[in-house]
């Protein structure tokens, strides 16, 4: 008999890769019937030139839109309900984000208003959205979050300072433009959170219990490519050749981990981020190497694949070694792209642990962490990271 629950499925939008992919907007808009677009971005991409590149390729072909950029960085669920709104006002019929997660985020969660009503902080958990959301065209400008192919929104519940998680198939957008010319504007911390940020995506979807082959290979491609990249791409921001690989290294790392799902950093992060208002990478970043040492006893041969996957020789070696060569590799990382700080020279107090560990337990990532977590086992690491 075969057992269903080892049974995995795979989904993933329409992706168009490679240099100058943006230009496809227009195009894919008309092959869904568009009558007005509701742009979604944020001021940094404005900032950047993008907004303004985006709406002169939907001028050329005649196509009406409205630009809604008034999406902070870890998108307020306030912010998505304005979205939503202004998308009725005007009678939009799709929806295109160009930005990092956060405008992807918010597009999502306008989308999700925009066909089922209600609230958006409703909608937190697994499969809970019951109509279909309008067409969604994402055009990444990091190398990072992967919101483009994944099915997850984060949304900053500020009320609680917390962070929700929403996923769900319906929130795989249709068309995914990913343009490494679009990443070349992002700043070196910004570069950096969001390759490390992408590590993680890979290493958490292939230590995840939800892992099967169809993600397995798209993780190990997204460890070696940042391995190989990162440094050097934080260092040469202009260099096009480094920002398509750490674009595909993102891409593939975001396949993985919309369908693997995540673990216990992510919990810990979507935490700390809602608690503190801090870039979601840098939550990552200061968690990774603590949660694999908690994570190692409990995928001990998935670690050893990772460990050489990033260019360590763990031949001869016991699980003991490998894994001191293995943290000693992410921290070695961090540290070459400037991301070296604690929880504590963050902000973060003793005193604020058990709230930030009741919130992360109650996060969907943690269902797939290799290690089963209990509260008290999530108060541990958060000290260790202190
Ligand atoms: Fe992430």
């Amino acid at each position: 008999m075969s057992d269903i629950s080892r049974l995995r499925k795979f989904v993933s939008p329409e992706i168009i890769f490679g240099l100058g992919a943006r230009k496809m907007v227009a195009n894919y808009a008309r092959t869904f019937a568009v009558r007005k677009i509701l742009l979604v971005s944020d001021p940094g991409v404005v900032a950047a030139g993008w907004v303004a590149d985006i709406a002169a390729l939907l001028d050329q072909e005649g196509i009406d839109f409205v630009t809604f950029t008034e999406v902070s960085a870890n998108p307020r669920a306030q912010e998505v309900m304005q979205g939503a709104e202004l998308y009725r006002q005007q009678g939009c019929n799709l929806i295109v984000a160009i930005g990092g997660g956060s405008p992807m985020d918010c597009a999502k969660g306008i989308g999700i208003i925009s066909a089922n009503g209600q609230h958006i902080l409703e909608y937190e958990g697994i499969d809970r959205i019951h109509s279909p959301i309008p067409p969604l065209i994402f055009i990444p400008t990091t190398a990072g979050t992967s919101a483009d192919v994944s099915q997850f929104a984060i949304i900053n519940d500020e009320s609680e300072r917390v962070k929700i998680s929403i996923i769900s198939k319906a929130l795989v957008p249709d068309v995914a433009l990913i343009d490494p010319e679009t990443s070349a504007t992002m700043d070196p911390f910004l570069s950096a959170c969001t390759g490390v940020d992408a590590l993680v995506h890979a290493i958490e979807a292939f230590v995840s219990t939800a892992a099967g082959p169809l993600t397995d290979m798209h993780a190990l491609e997204a460890i070696r490519l940042i391995n190989t990249h990162l440094v050097a791409m934080v260092a040469n921001p202009l260099d096009l050749h480094l920002r398509e690989q750490m674009m595909l290294a993102s891409l593939k790392a975001g396949l993985a981990f919309s369908n693997a799902i995540l673990g216990a950093v992510h919990a810990m992060s979507h935490s700390l981020g809602g608690f503190l208002d801090l870039p979601h990478g840098l939550c990552n970043a200061m968690l990774i190497e603590h949660v694999v040492a908690y994570n190692y006893p409990a995928a001990e041969e998935r670690f050893r694949v990772v460990a050489s996957q990033m260019g360590l020789d763990v031949r001869g070696l016991n699980g003991r070694q490998v894994k001191q060569k293995l943290l000693g590799r992410i921290i070695e990382l961090k540290q070459q792209v400037g991301l070296q700080q604690s929880l504590g020279q963050l902000g973060v107090k003793a005193t604020d642990i058990p709230i930030l560990s009741r919130k992360a337990v109650k996060d969907p990532c943690l269902l797939t962490n290799p290690r089963k977590s209990s509260q008290r086992d999530v108060e541990s690491v958060y000290a260790e990271a202190l």
